[in-house]
């Protein structure tokens, strides 16, 4: 059976007034599958999945989730970045609501679940991550390995289709960097689909399928995990490899 293309980026380009920082981007991450996105700074990673969520608007191109065409405006539009997962470097967790009802929020108010719904859902995924005790603590009160998995738990309470992640685990501490990226592992096990904006190298050599190899704006090369770290197409991607490898 093939599988179903989950999202379709074709030929993205965004400019921020004069300077363009993505050209002509062209991915498709198919239902399932797990793409890690690497590159220098201020490559567009991040500017590549907002505008695949919708956060950021773009020039020219189309982005495709799920076979329908994502807009910007109206309710059809807001409806399809509920659809997506998104989890940043910062949690952004409100500090104001314990951590179930921060999973909860949006469940509730934009899926229309019932509390006792919601609160169900919420309770199995944190005994998934592990945190089934600190239902009702708030945001401040735990670590930042906690934090970070709390606001993966708040994705996958709307059902995502997909999930986008980027460098969630640069703001850590070493010693919590691992304990992020077992339950990312363990949801690109399960079969989600996932893009994955990280530096974390072995990260990527476990859990994604494809490579994409990201500079000043255009996608570079995209490749198979393996042969990506064994033989990479580009000088550049070689270069960048060696230097990030090395350290
Ligand atoms: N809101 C903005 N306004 C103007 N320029 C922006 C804005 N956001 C990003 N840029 C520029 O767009 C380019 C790409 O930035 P982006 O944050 O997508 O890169 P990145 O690959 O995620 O970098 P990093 O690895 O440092 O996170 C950079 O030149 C950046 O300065
Ligand atoms: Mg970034």
């Amino acid at each position: 059976m093939t599988k179903t293309e989950m999202i379709k980026v074709d030929k993205l380009s965004k400019s921020f007034g004069q300077l363009q920082v993505l050209k002509d981007c062209s991915l498709t991450v198919r239902q399932g599958e797990v793409v890690v996105i690497c590159g220098p700074s201020g490559s567009g990673k991040s500017t590549f999945v907002k505008c695949i969520n919708g956060i950021e608007e773009f020039q020219d191109g189309q982005v495709t989730i799920d076979g329908v065409s994502l807009g910007f405006r109206g309710r059809e539009a807001a409806k399809m970045r509920a659809r997506i997962g998104m989890v940043f470097q910062h949690f952004e967790l409100y500090p104001h609501l314990t951590v179930l009802e921060n999973i909860c929020l949006a469940p509730i108010h934009v899926l229309k679940r019932t509390r006792d719904e919601a609160e169900a859902r919420a309770r199995k995924l944190l005994n998934r991550v592990g945190l089934a005790d600190k239902e009702s603590v708030y945001p401040a009160q735990l670590s930042g390995g906690q934090q970070q998995r709390i606001a993966i738990v708040r994705a996958l309470a709307m059902d995502p289709v997909a999930m986008l992640f980027d460098e969630p685990t640069s703001a850590l501490d070493p010693e919590m960097i691992g304990e992020v990226l077992a339950v990312m592992l363990e949801l690109a096990r399960e079969g989600m689909t996932m893009i994955v904006v990280t530096h974390e190298m072995g990260f990527a050599k476990a859990a994604a399928d494809r490579m994409v190899f990201m500079d000043k704006g255009s996608i570079i090369e995209i490749g198979e995990t393996k042969r990506f770290f064994e033989a990479p197409n580009s000088e550049r991607a070689r270069l960048f490899l060696s230097r990030i490898l090395a350290h």
